[in-house]
């Protein structure tokens, strides 16, 4: 039987893999729930820094929710099933580590809306995109209406939301849907390493301060916002990485971070 989602370990950065190919990768209870179990493994693991999430395949990141597995189901599961996707995936962006998608193939309804909920989004050139629900009836409810808005502005997010309208990673990238488009399908994940390597290997204070504070621009008014990365920066202040990079600069050599 397939494992739903594999977890890989490259020392710091973890890679979680949506691994139902035949099913484009479709979000079932079970992939859910999987997707969570891993997300608690990583949680409680100091040492990650970095976790990526892509599909296993050349065709799908994820082809949103298990449309077979929904026919069967009653509207109280479905009821079910959209908690889970908040509670089982809220992980992706709210653990110490920063969260990023590499999308290798298609990512539609709640595929797009799971590579939302990452921090960051990094996609093969030939990737598509798209948040198809409301034609079928519903709207994206794995939180897509308000991550789309906020990331990529109301009005940009309702022409992809009402037209359901699929986009190619080329127009992603002007969205500012995507951060960053890779050379080819190949280097996808060679790319998003090399991509993040300051991170994985930044200093762990100023990275997971850094991250902290940005996430909260999210959801905080702008003062309390300045509020929180004034007590973010003090973090920083007291720490020995930062008089180490400062020494290392008056010393011409690379900074030898400890996470102290
Ligand atoms: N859930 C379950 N199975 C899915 C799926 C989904 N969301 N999307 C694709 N599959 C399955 C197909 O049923 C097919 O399996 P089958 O041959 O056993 O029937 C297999 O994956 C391959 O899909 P297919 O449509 O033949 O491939 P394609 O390359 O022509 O198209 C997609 C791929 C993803 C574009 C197309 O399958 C699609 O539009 N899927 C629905 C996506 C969607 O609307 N998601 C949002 C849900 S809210």
């Amino acid at each position: 039987m397939s494992e739903l989602v594999r977890l890989e370990r490259r020392e710091s950065v973890a890679i979680v893999t949506l691994d139902r190919p035949e099913r484009m990768n479709a979000l079932s209870w079970a992939t859910v729930q999987r997707l969570g179990e891993i997300g608690r493994e990583l949680t409680e693991d100091p040492r990650v820094r970095v976790a990526i999430v892509t599909g296993a395949g050349d065709k799908a990141f994820c082809a949103g929710a298990d449309l077979k597995e929904r026919q069967g189901m009653s509207r109280s599961q479905v009821r079910e099933m959209l908690g889970a996707y908040r509670s089982e995936l809220a992980w992706l962006e709210t653990s110490d580590f920063v969260s990023c998608a590499a999308v290798n193939g298609v990512a539609l309804g709640g595929g797009l809306e799971l590579a939302l909920t990452c921090d960051l989004r990094i996609a093969a050139p030939l990737a598509t995109f798209g948040l198809p629900e409301t034609g079928l009836g519903i709207i994206p409810g794995a939180g897509g209406t308000q991550r789309i808005a906020r990331l990529i502005g109301e009005s940009r997010a309702l022409d992809l939301v009402l037209t359901g309208r699929r986009i190619d990673s080329s127009e992603a990238l002007t969205l500012g849907l995507v951060n960053r488009v890779a050379l080819s399908a190949d280097q996808l994940l060679e790319s998003a390493l090399k991509w993040l390597e300051p991170v994985a290997e930044g200093a762990p204070i100023a990275q997971r301060s850094a991250l902290s504070a940005v996430r909260a621009a999210r959801r905080l008014a702008f003062e309390q916002g300045l509020d929180f990365e004034r007590a973010a920066y003090e973090r920083c202040l007291d720490s020995a990485d930062r008089d180490e990079a400062l020494l290392a600069l008056s010393e011409k050599r690379k900074p030898r971070f400890q996470g102290k």
